[in-house]
């Protein structure tokens, strides 16, 4: 903790969301996990979303995990609670941003209906201009209206972001260095991360056959082998995330490799970017969503908007 920080960062449990932003690597899961150690034992509800769906720590990647906990009881970390998943379906919010955006305010909403004291957000390193960045980090400070703006910036690199809410009576923005201990991960790194991430989550798995001809099918693609997909409860949360194992259309039934054993409370399908080998490596398959359905995005695949083999990176 730099000697400087302590200062700027509130002294009490702040009441309400507390959203990080910074660029990859600039530390906002490290300070996230201080802030939930020192404060969540002091009060009785508190929630972490992770809103990170490349480099995610409290779930698979291409998925935002809340996790209600009773935090004066069980003031550790990871934290345990109740959880509640949205699959945005790729582990970069490029080509996903309505989805990213509808999914965190909804989480962040239930936290709060859910009455938590406070909500750490700890959300992607997606901050620069020319690839939405600024644009989804407003989107989410405008909807999400959060008590604390903690942002982690070299030089002036996120005041784009900052600026508009310098006087706003509510929002309070607490502008510190990136430690200078905070390294940059290669790209590698970061795949590797999110393939074990995929591995822990999937180690449990097993087939589960879904009625294709009766469920309701959200988002577009052809549904084959590989695909990661999202199954959905009946409010648009996620019971699991499954891969695709076999479509047998004369049937109408889908097999997916998925941590959940009943069929019976999915709802919907709704279908991701990814694909996932067996062994959980990131393969794109050759397609680009419609302008329309991802509200005029740039749609595509990772940081690179590929349609290539392998997989961009998660920024
Ligand atoms: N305040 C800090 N002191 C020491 N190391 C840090 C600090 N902040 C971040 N790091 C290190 O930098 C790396 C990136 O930090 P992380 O919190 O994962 O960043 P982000 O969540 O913004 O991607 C990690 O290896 C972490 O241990
Ligand atoms: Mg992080």
């Amino acid at each position: 903790m730099p000697d400087d920080w302590l200062a700027r960062l509130p002294d009490e449990p702040p009441r309400g969301l507390v959203m990080l932003v910074g660029a990859p690597d600039s530390g906002k899961t490290t300070l996230a996990r201080y802030l939930w150690e020192r404060f969540a034992p002091l009060v009785e509800t508190a929630a972490w979303l992770d809103a990170d769906i490349g480099q995610s720590t409290l779930g698979p990647p291409t998925t935002m995990t809340l996790v209600l906990a009773r935090a004066a009881a069980e003031p550790v970390y990871p934290p345990k609670g109740t959880r509640r998943r949205y699959f945005v379906g790729n582990t970069s919010p490029r080509g996903h941003m309505l989805s990213v955006v509808v999914g965190v305010v909804r989480l962040a909403r239930l936290a709060l209906r859910r009455r938590a004291h406070f909500v750490l957000v700890d959300t992607t390193g997606l901050v620069a201009p020319e690839r939405g960045g600024v644009a989804l980090k407003q989107a989410k400070i405008e909807l999400l209206r959060p008590r604390w703006v903690v942002a982690l910036q070299r030089e002036a690199e996120l005041e784009p972001i900052l600026a508009p809410w310098a006087d706003h009576p509510t929002i309070r923005v607490v502008r510190l260095p990136v430690a200078p201990s905070a390294v940059p991960k290669p790209p590698e790194r970061r795949r590797a991360h999110r393939r074990e991430q995929f591995r822990r989550y999937f180690a449990r798995a097993g087939r589960l056959v879904l009625p294709l001809d009766r469920l309701p099918v959200v988002g577009q693609g052809r549904i084959e082998p590989g695909l990661l997909v999202g199954l959905q409860d009946r409010d648009g949360f996620t019971w699991a995330l499954g891969v695709v194992e076999e479509v047998t259309s004369a049937s109408g039934h889908l097999v997916v490799r998925t941590p959940m054993r009943d069929a019976a409370p999915v709802r919907a399908l709704r279908l991701g970017r990814l694909h996932l080998t067996p062994d959980f490596e990131e393969r794109f398959p050759l397609r680009r969503p419609t302008r329309l359905e991802e509200g005029g995005d740039r749609g595509g695949a990772g940081e690179e908007g590929s349609t290539g083999e392998t997989s961009g990176d998660d920024k």
